[in-house]
């Protein structure tokens, strides 16, 4: 059963009728560009086959019903009151950002009851929350009778994540969570926002997701603070961002501690790296890109520092198998500090693969790993319920 037809259900089981709406939106994957978004560079998001979904339908009230099959929990957000942020963590905070996000622009939302479902693993690296706001800003939507500019709806979902969740992340997940399509990866230049959509349908190249299912709690304070260091870095350079500078005048620079200049030279290279794997999904040279990733890795675990030993395992086990097994190349995706590392694997030899690295991982870490494969999916869209 989808999760869409499983909020279905749900709903009607809950709320003892059916629902008008369901809006649903997917995680996403991102190929390589990992904090570049924030640094004004490029990405390689696609959105994936897990959702989150929202059933919902109008009661005449002035209260938004929310209940969140995740938390097993029920959340009511008054419309006649002020919209204030929760607790830090707590998850009402991203589709009450989003309701106030409505609200301030102009939007008059009624009440209606929801429930909501999701097969997008939490804190797993795949974008939980860019699902949860996209699917919410979705439904608005349809509640409001308004269709948003996709780039001003994606704006508004990380305006809810900065001041709602409390984490100054970049525009890359909600982007492609709202835009995300079927067979294809997105190039986005987070300066200009321009996109480009190259195909990635070749059957014999899958994408792994392997989760480590760990989540170190270090992770929200590391990023606040990678991001800090990326704007140091690039003031002391006199550039707007690092988008705007090069190896060689991050070699020129002197007056930088050794953790910024890293910080620095990931990003810079990070953002090369984009460019030339969107190539080679062009040229569809799978070699190369998987070679793009092992280098990503190398540098978010070295020069940025947001990688962690369940994650390095995978990777270390994933390239022992390495391209005659059929591993193309294999990094961590995501913010870091656990949840998701990605492989680009030849699709015959996925069994095989799973194996290993369920095994191997189990045996070093003592952890079971969860792992699924998808195909890029598309983005948010309200179905008829
Ligand atoms: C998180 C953020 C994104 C991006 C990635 C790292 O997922 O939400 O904006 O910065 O980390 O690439």
């Amino acid at each position: 059963m989808t999760v869409l037809q499983r909020v279905r259900d749900a709903f009607a089981d809950h709320y003892g009728r059916a629902p008008l709406w369901i809006a649903s939106a997917p995680g996403r994957l991102n190929l390589i560009g990992e904090h570049t978004d924030y640094n004004d560079g490029f990405v390689l998001p696609m959105a994936i086959e897990l959702r989150t979904a929202i059933a919902a339908a109008p009661n005449d009230s002035q209260n938004i019903v929310l209940h969140s099959e995740v938390a097993a929990e029920t959340a009511v957000m008054d419309l006649s009151q002020p919209l204030l942020p929760e607790a830090t963590g707590r998850w009402l905070n991203y589709p009450k950002g989003v309701v106030a996000g409505f609200v301030a622009a102009g939007h008059k939302p009624r009440g209606f009851d929801a429930l909501i479902g999701s097969s997008v693993p939490m804190g797993g690296g795949l974008s939980s929350s860019a699902a949860l706001e996209a699917a919410m800003a979705t439904l608005l939507e349809a509640v409001c009778a308004v269709e948003l500019d996709p780039v001003r709806k994606a704006l508004l979902c990380q305006h809810a994540e900065h001041t709602y969740a409390g984490v100054p992340c970049g525009i890359m997940d909600p982007f492609i969570s709202i835009l995300g399509r079927r067979d294809q990866v997105l190039l986005l230049d987070c300066r200009s926002r321009e996109t480009v959509w190259l195909p990635f349908e070749d059957p014999d190249v899958t994408v792994l997701m392997i989760n480590t299912n760990v989540k170190h709690r270090l992770a929200a304070g590391a990023y606040a603070r990678r991001r800090r260091q990326c704007e140091m870095a690039a003031q002391s350079l006199g550039v707007r961002s690092l988008r705007e500078a090069g190896l060689e005048m991050l070699g020129r620079a002197d007056g930088l501690d050794d953790t910024t200049r890293g910080c620095a030279r990931h990003v810079i290279t990070e953002i090369a790296r984009t460019v030339q794997a969107a190539q080679c999904l062009r040229e569809r040279d799978w070699a190369e890109l998987g070679q793009l990733l092992d280098a990503s890795h190398e540098s978010l675990r070295h020069d940025y520092g947001v990688s962690c030993p369940e994650l390095d395992a995978v990777v270390e086990i994933a390239r022992a198998i390495g391209p005659r097994g059929g591993v193309f190349g294999c990094r961590l995706t995501g913010g870091g500090f656990g949840g998701c590392a990605m492989a680009l694997i030849e699709t015959p030899e996925a069994a095989a693969i799973r194996h290993e690295i369920g095994t191997e991982y189990q045996r070093r870490t003592g952890i079971a790993a969860t792992m699924f494969a998808s195909r890029p999916a598309e983005g948010a869209r309200l179905s008829q319920a």
